[in-house]
């Protein structure tokens, strides 16, 4: 069954353990970010483990395999249930981070990988030199890439999920931001999905900011998503 993810993209300990507690028990799993961790540091992470939910520690590691191995561990240490690298990283940077996160056994962090960002169009990708291969082919691979070598899952958009769950094994964690309730402001983001079109096409977690977030009864918003991915 599917879980949804509130994105805590706030930059102070106080408006997210409000929000948290705002929100109540509709939902038990946040999603922590740069620009909050960046602010607030592991504290912030306490606080929300403190009120009792999950915590996905999104910060996009890629750096050489040791340095990643040793913040996968400091993520495990914290408790955190999701972390995220880029697959870029290279095989043995994502190989460190899946085994560094073994080592927790039953408690073990998932270890998610980035494919391609979003914002990223061929142009760009020409730009570092990945040529040949379009977005979506330089996702599918890349996906297979970090899956092979230990990842437990990928974030990718709703768009892809359908495409993604086909290519790849039983088990795989698929988690979907960019998730919007039928009628619900769009914002910045480009490539939406429903949240049942997102259920239904493989996303196990999907990540919802702004809609419960700004909402001006947030326990209602994340109660109809919930009942929109019939869980
Ligand atoms: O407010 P909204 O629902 O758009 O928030 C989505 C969250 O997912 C934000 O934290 C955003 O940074 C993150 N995200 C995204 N698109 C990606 C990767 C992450 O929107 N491709």
């Amino acid at each position: 069954m599917a879980e949804l993810i509130v994105a805590l993209d706030v930059n102070t300990r106080e408006e997210a353990v409000s929000k948290v507690k705002a929100i109540g028990e509709s939902v038990d799993f946040y999603k922590i970010g740069l620009e909050l961790f960046t602010a607030e540091g592991p504290d912030v992470v306490k606080a929300v483990k403190d009120l009792g939910k999950r915590v996905f520690l999104d910060l996009k590691f890629h750096d050489i395999p040791r340095t990643v191995e040793r913040a996968v561990k400091s993520g495990g240490k914290l408790g955190v249930d999701l972390m995220t690298i880029h697959s870029v990283g290279g095989k043995a940077m994502i190989q460190a981070a899946a085994q560094a996160a073994a080592e927790f056994g039953a408690a073990a962090p998932k270890i998610l990988a980035v494919t391609v960002l979003t914002s990223l169009d061929q142009t760009d990708l020409e730009d570092v030199g990945i040529k040949g291969r379009t977005p979506v082919e330089q996702v599918e691979a890349m996906a297979k890439f970090a899956i092979e070598n230990g990842a437990n899952g990928l974030v990718c958009s709703p768009k892809e999920v359908g495409n993604l769950s086909k290519l790849l094994k039983a088990g795989t964690l698929f988690i979907t931001p960019g998730v919007r309730p039928a009628g619900a402001a769009v914002g910045d983001q480009k490539r939406v999905a429903t949240p049942a079109d997102a259920v239904r096409d493989g996303a196990t977690h999907l990540v919802v900011g702004r809609p419960i977030l700004a909402a001006e009864d947030p326990v209602a918003a994340a109660k109809a998503i919930r009942a929109e991915m019939n869980i």
